[in-house]
């Protein structure tokens, strides 16, 4: 069983607080790096440890930390993105309010790896007292000389600032949250530029999620090949996984990354009331389904890659056998409909001609070219647009038809929702759809 990386002190009391962080060795690992490491030499040993970013995509830290300018005169922009609008995603908040000071070292750490004095934590709106927590931290990281001028008798000085968003999904995605920084609307940006190139500002910056960065304090104190070997080949650390949905035990649970669904699943008490499973979505509702037949994978982010769907946020939702599957994808649809920024009209259309087809079918109004239409409409979104939230709307659009197509036919036969206790025939009528205009293959 491995370390625990980011939850070991958690459940001690005032965890959050700074002298409990300092009783466990807190803000040392801070220290060395400062007095006693290059940078490069920082960005070399998370490289080695194979830590790879948190916040969805799996890119490699020290990898992303390598691509800020090194001999550059311009002033550079750490930023972490405590956005976790992702739903079904539910960690980053347990680690802002019981373990706040590993995510602000390792903000120190990055800030001398990468030579930026200012950190901007971007928190999601909504988390009001999250925010106001690491406020308190950083106040308290600010009193004990860990955040100002000169950290630890050096030349390198960093201080971290909170910014509360408005709660909107899109500004997540990191550039979209750059434009919102900024005060601008949280509208993603076309890249390249990269933000290490052109972010903040106009300036070189760095983004990084909260687990991510709550990973590297470890990484330096116990070394980066510990780290590397508690995960995969290609992926080290453990993760923290939000598991909802129908579980016995929910919550957010720290365990490796090689552990497969059915592990966590039984580690977590198993489907809830004993009842059979459907499907879990492995990595936030971006994330493709699965179905209970796929539950052997690994949760890493290539075993879950090859396996069609994607490690994502760490946000597991398992679906039980009462759950109706259209329904479901038609209330994720409907979030992501309301949450597209509406730059590409791929998306802004997309998103809403597909959470109009899905509730026709869960309306029975649906067709069997409906089907088709579901296929070609995704086929026109996924990589097409500026940003990735695309790519994530047709996530739970296509794995649900294709795993669960039967499902989708049974609507369109019986006219009617078969979950719906009443079994009513709604048939065409009842749908606002009456057809969709515009969406065949460009
Ligand atoms: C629509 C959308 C929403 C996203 N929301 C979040 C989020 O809430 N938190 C987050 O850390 N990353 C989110 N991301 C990913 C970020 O764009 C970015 O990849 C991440 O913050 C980089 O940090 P990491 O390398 O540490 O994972 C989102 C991406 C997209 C496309």
């Amino acid at each position: 069983m491995s370390d625990l990386v980011i939850t070991k002190n958690i459940h001690e009391k005032d965890s959050f607080k700074i002298e409990n962080y300092l009783k466990h060795d807190g803000y040392k690992a801070s220290a060395r790096v400062c007095t006693t490491l290059t940078p490069d030499q920082v960005i070399d040993e998370v490289k080695k440890s194979n830590l790879r970013g948190r916040g969805g995509a799996g890119f490699p830290t020290g990898m992303k930390w390598s691509f800020m300018p090194k001999d550059s005169s311009k002033t550079k922009y750490l930023v972490c993105n405590a956005d976790e609008g992702e739903p079904g995603t539910f960690k980053d908040r347990l680690i802002i309010t019981r373990n706040p000071h590993a995510m602000i070292e390792g903000m120190i750490i990055a800030s001398y790896a990468i030579g930026a004095h200012v950190g901007y934590v971007y928190i999601r709106g909504e988390f009001f007292r999250e925010a106001r927590m690491l406020e308190f931290a950083i106040s308290e990281a600010r009193a004990n000389g860990h955040l100002g001028k000169n950290l630890y008798g050096t030349q390198h000085s960093f201080d971290i600032y909170v910014y509360r968003g408005a709660g909107a999904y899109i500004c997540g995605e990191e550039t979209a949250l750059l434009n919102s920084l900024e005060g601008k609307r949280g509208e993603p940006r076309l890249k390249p530029p990269f933000p290490a190139q052109v972010g903040a500002f106009g300036m070189p910056s760095c983004v990084n999620n909260v687990e991510t960065f709550a990973a590297v304090p470890y990484i330096i104190t116990e070394g980066a090949q510990k780290f590397a070997a508690m995960g995969t080949e290609k992926s080290g650390g453990t993760r923290l996984y939000g598991v909802s949905g129908h579980i016995e035990r929910p919550g957010v649970y720290e365990l490796p990354l090689t552990i497969s669904i059915r592990e966590l699943i039984n580690h977590c008490g198993g489907v809830r009331g004993g009842k059979k499973l459907k499907a879990v979505i492995p990595g936030g509702a971006s994330a493709p389904m699965l179905s209970a037949e796929d539950i052997d994978v690994k949760m890493d982010f290539d075993s879950l890659m090859k396996a069609g769907s994607m490690a994502g946020s760490g946000g597991v939702i398992v679906i039980d056998e009462t759950v109706c599957i259209v329904e479901m994808a038609c209330i994720l649809l409907k979030f992501y409909e309301h949450e597209s920024c509406g730059q590409c009209s791929q998306c802004r259309e997309g998103s809403h001609w597909l959470a109009q087809l899905f509730q026709r079918i869960e309306n029975g109004g649906g067709t069997m070219a409906d089907l088709d239409t579901i296929a070609s409409l995704c086929g026109n979104m996924a990589g097409q647009t500026i940003c990735a939230f695309a790519d994530a709307v047709t996530g739970p659009a296509l794995s649900s038809v294709r795993k669960f197509r039967a499902e989708f036919e049974q609507h369109i036969h019986q006219k009617c929702c078969p979950f719906k206790k009443d079994h009513k025939h709604i048939g065409h009528k009842a749908s606002s759809v009456q057809g969709v205009p515009g969406v065949t293959h460009v």
